[in-house]
């Protein structure tokens, strides 16, 4: 079964976030389930710079505004077509936003290009790969199940993945007939929203298949609060909305084998957890005990993380005796937060207001828990890496977060399978309780290990999702052939 994925990032090419994560890792687990993924992705500078090995296998004259080229590419382990458009791609800056933070201008057309680019793999542009399935995740690679149902042609089969539904993705409405689709396309039942072009809600409308990353957010998906303004459509097509849950990259993310941390380890060598804490003390100037309950925080700083709700219970975490090591990038404001809190407390609270991937994994060998106090999370990666790190993660009792920590409450301990603390509402105070109920647990040591223990046996493998995804192909493909 040959599936095409695309996606605007994937691990270790270009990263701004666990979206990457999934696209990069999603391959290997799907080869053992008999499923051939390979990703087109754009061909910005740090795609280009990094393959290894690439065969042009078609030109195009006019790729949104320039000429381009499509390359069959491989780089690090990963099968790929990258779309080289010097016009599109090839400046300084993210994948998203220019060097100034903005969002670049073109990036309608930019994205546009990809779903086109797809569209046409998926229509036999190359024809040593035709997929049987596309599968676009979030909203930029959002119009490609949208141009394969436009095309007229028989078409493979598409499933649209959401990420973060937050981000969906509108653009001038005027822009879609220079883009290629038929007048009728403009409509409600098409790539219309709310008056704008709708790269999201494109993909939802006409995807024979809607995936999200763990099953709660796909039930929060379906409300008002959470769908985000596309419940309404997400409740019509309900019957083809799954909820398949994100897994943990194995390789990138082993204790036991992780070059990144001060001391490898694993339950045989869990003492050799001691010397990541100590490094991390040491990395984040707190004060050497090791008898301290360190909280880490690994996280983009935004509204949806809730790390302003943290910055509002420093003072319960400081008078619990408590220190926090925190690594953030993002909101400015936030950020300043963070700092101030930081010099006001040296030692007891360190921070890292950057992107830094051997810090995050230093953090997860060292901290004692893992505090993850988002809004909405569609999935989360760093409650999995806590997990597997021996991290308790503590986490608001939302989307992913929900379907991966069990709460140990009284039920969960006395039949031992707590690996973490949930709290609800996502407030403050409620935050503030669930600090004060990990501290509880931090001074009972023997129930702590115990704790500990249930977190890294927790299975966080793509095994369980793999085999998901792959029923989900067949099934498309198997519908669609009858
Ligand atoms: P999201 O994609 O919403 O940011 P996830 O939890 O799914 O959240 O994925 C975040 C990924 O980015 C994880 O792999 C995490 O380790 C990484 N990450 C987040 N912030 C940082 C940072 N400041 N430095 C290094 N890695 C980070
Ligand atoms: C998004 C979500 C996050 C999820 C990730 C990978 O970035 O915010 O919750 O883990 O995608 O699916």
């Amino acid at each position: 079964l040959k599936v095409l994925s695309v996606v605007s990032e994937i691990y270790p090419l270009v990263k701004t976030g666990g979206l990457a994560d999934v696209a990069g890792a999603l391959p290997a687990a799907l080869a053992p389930h008999g499923v051939d993924m390979r990703t087109v992705l754009p061909g910005y500078p740090a795609v280009m710079a990094v393959l290894e090995s690439a065969e042009p296998v078609y030109y195009f004259d006019h790729l949104f505004g320039g000429p381009g080229r499509l390359l069959a590419a491989r780089a690090a382990g990963l099968d790929l077509f990258v779309i080289d458009a010097p016009h599109l791609y090839d400046r300084p800056g993210g994948p998203y936003v220019a060097p100034d933070g903005e969002d670049w201008d073109d990036n309608a057309q930019r994205f546009a290009a990809l779903g086109a680019v797809a569209s046409g793999i998926g229509l036999g542009l190359v024809p040593a790969f035709v997929p049987d399935v596309v599968q676009a995740h979030d909203w930029q690679a959002g119009l490609a199940p949208a141009y394969l149902h436009y095309s007229g042609s028989r078409r493979p089969g598409t499933v649209a993945t959401v990420h973060n539904i937050a981000f969906q993705g509108k653009f001038p409405a005027m822009l879609a007939p220079a883009f290629g689709f038929p007048p009728e396309a403009m409509s409600i039942h098409g790539i219309e929203y709310y008056g704008t072009l709708g790269y999201l809600k494109a993909a939802l409308k006409l995807s024979d298949r809607i995936t999200t990353v763990s099953p709660t957010y796909a039930d929060e998906i379906l409300q008002p609060d959470g769908g985000m303004g596309l419940e309404g459509l997400l409740n019509d097509r309900s019957h083809v909305v799954h909820g398949i849950l994100n897994g943990l990259d194995d390789a990138a993310w082993n204790p036991a084998d992780d070059g990144l941390i001060a001391a490898p380890f694993d339950l045989k060598r869990i003492k050799a957890r001691d010397t990541n804490k100590a490094a991390l003390q040491a990395a984040f100037g707190l004060d050497p005990n090791p008898d301290t309950l360190v909280f880490g925080v690994v996280s983009r700083l935004s509204w949806q993380k809730g790390l302003d709700l943290l910055a509002d219970s420093l003072g319960t975490l400081l008078d619990l005796g408590a220190q926090l090591a925190l690594l953030g990038s993002g909101d400015p404001d936030l950020a300043l937060r963070f700092a101030g809190a930081a010099a006001t407390h040296p030692g007891r609270i360190g921070v890292r207001l950057t992107y830094d991937e051997p810090i995050a994994h230093l953090i997860q060998a060292g901290a004692d828990a893992l505090i993850v106090p988002s809004r909405f999370e569609p999935c989360g990666l760093t409650q999995l890496s806590a997990l597997r790190y021996g991290a308790l993660p503590v986490v608001a009792r939302v989307g992913g977060l929900a379907d991966t920590v069990i709460d140990v409450n009284e039920v969960a301990r006395t039949a031992g399978v707590g690996n973490g603390v949930q709290f609800s509402p996502v407030t403050a105070p409620a935050l503030q309780l669930a600090l004060k109920r990990t501290h509880r647990l931090w001074q009972d040591q023997k129930l702590w290990k115990k704790l500990q223990r249930n977190a890294m046996t927790t299975d966080v493998s793509w095994d369980r999702a793999a085999r998901d995804y792959a029923a989900l192909f067949r099934d498309l493909v198997a519908e669609r052939g009858a």
